[in-house]
């Protein structure tokens, strides 16, 4: 399984460290950096995490940046893709359980590794449970057609 991962110049150290990670639980990963710490522009990074979920290069993607927020916009901008921002677990694992969330966003600067590290446990051990969340969404993406 592979994930895509990418971050701005606030989140380079968590992203290694989230990469660390999910390395280590089996997963190929799909760096798009950024590897520096220079200022640079979160949406390049979200829209790169994006397109390689929704073409099928990756299996998920994971973005970072500051708080999360701007990069998880710039990655749900891209069609296919179904984002959550998320700052504790219990989100993460009903973002997959019912949202079938396929790019997980949160902020460098509002949780901690270790956080992180639960977050992407409950996000990537859990499965999408279908049944009556798929006419849900269905009809997310369906808004994305018109
Ligand atoms: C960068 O300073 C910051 O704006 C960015 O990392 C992010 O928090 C935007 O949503």
């Amino acid at each position: 399984m592979k994930i895509a991962m990418g971050n701005d110049h606030s989140a380079v150290d968590m992203k290694n460290a989230i990469k660390a990670y999910v390395e280590q639980k089996g997963y190929e990963v799909i760096d798009f950096g950024t590897n520096t710490t220079e200022s640079c522009d979160y949406p390049v990074y979200g829209e790169k995490v994006g397109r390689a979920v929704a073409a099928g290069e990756a299996d998920y993607g994971i973005a970072i940046c500051g708080t999360g927020i701007g990069i998880g916009i710039a990655a749900s901008k891209v069609k296919g893709t179904r984002v959550c921002t998320c700052s504790e677990p219990y989100s993460a694992r009903l973002s997959r359980q019912h949202n079938n969330t396929n790019v997980l966003t949160f902020g460098a600067r509002v949780i901690g590794e270790e956080m992180a590290k639960m977050i992407v446990d409950e996000w990537l051990d859990n499965e999408y449970q279908g049944g009556r969340h798929q006419r849900r969404v269905d009809q997310v993406m369906e808004i994305e057609n018109h």
